[in-house]
C-alpha cells in the first residue's frame, strides 16, 4: 500500500502535547506507534526529546511510520513486537529521564476500514483481527467450545445473549445433520451472518460490535497484555517519569483506572489505634483525577474519537 493511502487522526493529540509529555521529557516509549501521528507531532514540538522508542505488531504501520519519522531517524528506534516487552527493550536502548511511556490502545482507522486485516464487519475479509496479521479469529471461532466462545463474549463483550450466539457459531461449522463437509468459518461476512442470525434485527449493529470486539481482545489478550504492561512500568519508572493511556472502552478504561488509583493511595494497615494508618506513602501521583475526554470538536472532526479517555499518572518517589 502507497505512503499517502493510509490514514489516521491522532487521538486527545492537544491534551498528550500539553499534559502527558513536557519541555524536561527526554525520551519517549511510544508502545503503539501505528502511522506515527502522536510521534511526529512530539518530536516536531519537543526538539528536547533525545530518544523516541516505538512499538507496534502491524508491521505496515511501522513501515509507514518509519518513512513518516525519516526526519528524525537520528533519534528514533523502531521494534516490531509488542508493547508488553516494554522492560527488555528499554533495559537495551538505555532511555535518558524523565521517560514517558504512551499506549494509545486499539486500532487505527486504517485497520478497521482495511477489508484484508479482517477486523470489521462492516467489510468482506479474512477472519484475522490480530494486530500481527495472523488470523487468530478464525482459529479461534473454529477450535473453541461454545462454553469458551460465550465466555469470551460475556467477558469481552458484555454481550447479552452470548450463549445463543456461542452456540449458533459452533452449530455453523459443524457438519450438517446426516453426513457433508465441515465447514470452517473463514470471513468476516459469515461470522456476521450467523451473528445476525441470532438477534433481533433492530440490535443486529450494537450486537456486531460487542461480538467483534470481544473476540479482538480474546484473539489478541488484550486485557492481559495491558495489566502486565502497567505493572512492568511502575515496577521501572524513576522519578518524574510518566505514564499516558487512551483506553477506547470501559473494559480496558477500568483495568488503567484501577491499577493508576491503587498505585496513587499510600498503603495503609490496620493498627491498634486506627484501620488506616499509612504505613508507606504512594510512589505515584495521578496527574488525571478526572479523566481527559476529546472535545466536541474533536469528536465532530474525529467520530472515532469519541469513546477515548486519557489517563496519566507520575513517578513521585
Ligand atoms: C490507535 S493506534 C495508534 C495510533 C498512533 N498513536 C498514531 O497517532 O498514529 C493503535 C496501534 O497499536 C498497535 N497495537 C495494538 N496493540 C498492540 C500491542 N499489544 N503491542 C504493540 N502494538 C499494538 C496497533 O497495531 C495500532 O497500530
Amino acid at each position: 500500500m502507497s505512503q499517502k493511502k493510509l490514514f489516521h487522526d491522532p487521538v486527545l493529540s492537544q491534551e498528550v502535547l500539553s499534559e502527558l509529555v513536557s519541555a524536561e521529557t527526554r525520551t519517549i516509549f511510544d508502545g503503539t506507534l501505528g502511522l506515527g501521528g502522536h510521534a511526529e507531532l512530539i518530536l516536531n514540538n519537543f526538539p528536547n526529546i533525545a530518544l523516541y522508542i516505538a512499538t507496534d505488531l502491524d508491521s505496515q504501520h511501522l513501515e509507514f511510520a518509519k518513512k513518516r519519522l525519516q526526519k528524525f531517524k537520528n533519534k528514533t528506534r523502531f521494534f516490531r513486537g509488542n508493547f508488553s516487552n516494554l522492560v527488555s527493550i528499554l533495559a537495551e536502548n538505555k532511555p535518558e529521564h524523565p521517560l514517558v511511556i504512551l499506549l494509545d490502545l486499539g486500532l487505527c482507522s486504517n485497520q478497521v476500514d482495511d477489508a484484508e486485516k479482517g477486523f470489521a464487519f462492516s467489510v468482506d475479509g479474512p477472519l484475522k483481527m490480530s494486530f500481527a496479521g495472523n488470523n487468530g479469529a478464525e482459529k479461534l471461532i473454529n477450535s473453541a467450545s461454545a462454553h469458551e466462545l460465550s465466555k469470551i463474549l460475556k467477558e469481552y463483550g458484555e454481550e447479552p445473549l452470548a450463549v445463543k450466539i456461542a452456540n449458533q457459531i459452533v452449530k455453523s461449522r459443524c457438519a450438517p445433520q446426516g453426513g457433508g463437509e465441515i465447514s470452517p468459518i473463514k470471513t468476516t461476512q459469515e461470522l456476521r451472518e450467523i451473528v445476525e442470525k441470532s438477534v433481533h434485527p433492530q440490535n443486529r449493529k450494537k450486537t456486531l460490535v460487542r461480538v467483534f470486539q470481544a473476540i479482538r481482545i480474546a484473539v489478541n489478550d488484550e486485557l492481559n497484555v495491558l495489566k502486565k504492561t502497567i505493572d512492568d512500568a511502575f515496577g521501572i519508572m524513576q522519578n518524574g517519569d510518566r505514564l499516558g493511556i487512551i483506553a477506547y472502552h470501559s473494559l480496558e478504561d477500568r483495568i488503567v483506572k484501577n491499577k493508576f488509583k491503587q498505585a496513587s493511595q499510600p498503603k495503609t494497615a490496620e493498627t491498634e489505634f486506627s484501620l488506616h494508618d499509612i504505613v508507606e506513602d504512594a510512589h505515584f501521583r495521578l496527574l488525571t483525577k478526572k479523566p481527559i475526554k476529546p472535545s466536541a470538536e474533536e469528536i465532530s472532526r474525529n467520530p472515532r474519537s469519541r469513546s477515548a479517555t486519557l489517563r496519566i499518572i507520575e513517578k513521585i518517589k
